[in-house]
């Protein structure tokens, strides 16, 4: 299985040496985790080796991104220029865009590698402005004579939220790059993310976590599931230093 190196250090270790390349991977935390950096720095890391990758935003203006990247010494406006890194903003201020040809055309542009969805949880909150192809399949459309449906057919025209969340990452695993999709966690429940799917239809999920301990705010994060993967069963503490984010080994959690 081919590996993608996030090339975040303390990271890839923990998953047999880089995410399986081609598959959806969860990362949820509550705001404020250090989400959108790890979506960064997976993308720059290999946009600085060659390979494109993709930024989707809902959340973040493309000029904070921009920004973020700056405080760890990170070029991001010298990898646009040159197609390594792309950020597509997706506007939250019109109706019915269909965000998948957006994004495919991007990735396709770029020859994207790599994708950051950042977030689900945002998607979720719009979903009414977005339009959301039901899944179509060539050979079962025939055999169901329909073949030929119109844009209303086409469309979920629903209102759940995690029909449409499923159908989303469905439509995302369908490009070629490896995916970090982006959500919210929620802790009251036992549900890994806010919209109680994604960790379902997702090939991996990583939760990255900001907990009290005493008087101090420890950050740690932990791989949840990951398909094809030996990946470790440890909570692991991390830091967000001057180069990014930093993962410890295993026992430094418990010191
Ligand atoms: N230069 C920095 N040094 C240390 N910590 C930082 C730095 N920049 C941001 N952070 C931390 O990262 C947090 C933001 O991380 P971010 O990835 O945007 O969170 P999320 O996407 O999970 O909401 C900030 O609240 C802050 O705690
Ligand atoms: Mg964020």
């Amino acid at each position: 299985m081919d590996r993608v190196r996030t090339g975040i250090k303390g990271f890839d270790e923990q998953v047999e040496g880089g995410l399986p390349k081609g598959f959806n991977i969860l990362l949820t935390g509550l705001p404020g985790t250090g989400k959108t950096i790890f979506g960064q720095q997976f993308l720059y890391n290999n946009a600085k080796q060659g390979k494109p990758g993709v930024y989707v935003s809902l959340d973040m203006s493309d000029e904070i991104f921009r920004e973020q990247g700056g405080q760890f010494g990170w070029d991001i406006e010298a990898l646009e220029k040159e197609n390594l890194l792309s950020i597509v903003k997706i506007p939250l201020n019109r109706n019915k865009i269909s965000i998948f040809d957006t994004i495919e055309e991007e990735v396709a542009h770029i020859k994207a590698e790599n994708m950051v969805f950042d977030s689900l949880a945002a998607f979720a909150i719009n979903i009414e402005q977005f339009a959301v192809p039901l899944i179509y399949d060539e050979k079962v459309a025939r055999i169901l004579s329909t073949s030929n449906l119109g844009d209303k057919e086409r469309f979920y025209e629903g209102k759940s939220k995690k029909r449409l969340t499923y159908l989303a990452i469905n439509h995302l695993s369908n490009l070629k790059t490896t995916n970090l999709l982006i959500t919210d966690h929620v802790s009251e429940d036992n549900n890994a993310t806010i919209d109680g799917v994604s960790e379902y239809v997702s090939d991996g999920v990583v939760q990255m976590f900001d907990t009290l301990v005493g008087a101090k705010r420890v950050r740690t994060m932990t791989v949840l599931k990951m398909r094809n993967t030996n990946h470790s069963p440890y909570v692991h503490g991390f830091d967000i230093t001057k180069e990014g984010i930093v993962v410890q080994p295993a026992e430094a959690v418990y010191q």
